[in-house]
């Protein structure tokens, strides 16, 4: 696997990719099986894969999260190897930002509901670091997954507003065997925390199962009373949604998404599940 640190060799190694499909994950690190699942994705429909690793500071809302946010390079290298990455990109911040940079898209209502509410600014950071990857790797496709299901939206309708020459590919969401999501946050689970997180996907599920479009309101009110009264989760907001604006749904949504996110103990966990795709 290509190793670069920087835009400039990593812009220089792409300037002569010739006829070659490329194919990018962008990640911040920490990696698991999810990530692997969109390396995996990416090389069966591309020639040429690469992964970023860049835990990406103007994303986080919160500068706690930030620091204690795992940083775990030589697994990570290691993990990339094993799954037969070409390129890893793995910047230093002060390659990827300048002191004094400003970055503001209209994303609409996207950027306010759900995430948008609870992480504000964090989709103007998603966007204006996934700009500067995607032009400085200049992919043919990008892997995102639908575990970040906003983001998905959010990349999305930046790549319509900026005609930006990629397309996005939304893989499916990988979970440990027992339903919980997996995530680079999962680590900071204590085993009481563990238990307890899995009340998510049963939710999730539960709605899933339990769906009737006339009856959304009666079901997304049993779901997230069924996450409240899990001892050590605090729920910030279970929605069951129209897939591509993520309004409410409505009994005649046709692409509905429930999506979920609350602490348990002292992490925030997300989680979603389409129903009538
Ligand atoms: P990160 O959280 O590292 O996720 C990188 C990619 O892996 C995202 O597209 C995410 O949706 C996907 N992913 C995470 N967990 C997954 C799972 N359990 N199954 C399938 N895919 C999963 O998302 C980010 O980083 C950042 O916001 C980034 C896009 C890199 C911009 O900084």
């Amino acid at each position: 696997m290509k190793i670069f640190t920087t835009k400039k060799e990593t812009e220089n190694y792409f300037a002569n990719k010739g006829q070659k499909i490329t194919g990018f994950v962008a990640t911040m690190g920490a990696l698991h099986q999810g990530h692997i699942s969109l390396i995996k994705q990416a090389q069966q429909s591309t020639d040429e894969v690469t992964c970023s690793i860049f835990v990406n500071p103007t994303q986080f809302t919160d500068p706690k999260d930030l620091e204690k946010y795992p940083r775990p390079i030589a697994a990570d290298i290691a993990m990339l190897e094993q799954a037969g990455c070409d390129v890893l990109f793995n910047p230093p911040v002060n390659e990827m930002y300048d002191d004094n940079e400003k970055w503001h898209l209209n994303l609409g209502d996207l950027e306010h509901l759900l995430e948008g509410k609870f992480r504000p600014g964090h989709y103007q950071g998603v966007t204006q670091v996934v700009y500067k990857l995607f032009n400085i790797v200049k992919p043919d496709f990008a892997f995102f997954g639908q575990k970040d299901y906003q983001q998905v939206l959010v990349v999305n309708k930046m790549i319509e507003l900026l005609n930006m020459p990629v397309k996005l590919v939304m893989c499916p969401i990988e979970r440990e065997n027992d339903g919980l999501a997996m995530s680079s946050r999962n680590i900071h689970l204590t085993p009481f925390d563990r238990e307890n997180a899995l009340i998510l996907s049963k939710a999730l599920n539960w709605a899933k199962n339990n769906f009737d479009s006339n009856n959304i309101p009666a079901i997304q009110q049993q779901a997230q009373q069924m996450i409240s009264s899990q001892p050590g989760v605090e729920l910030e907001y279970l929605e069951i949604a129209d897939g591509q604006t993520l309004h409410t749904a409505t009994s005649e949504t046709k692409n509905i998404v429930a999506l979920v996110a609350a602490r348990v103990g002292k992490t925030r966990l997300i989680d979603n599940m389409l129903f009538d795709w």
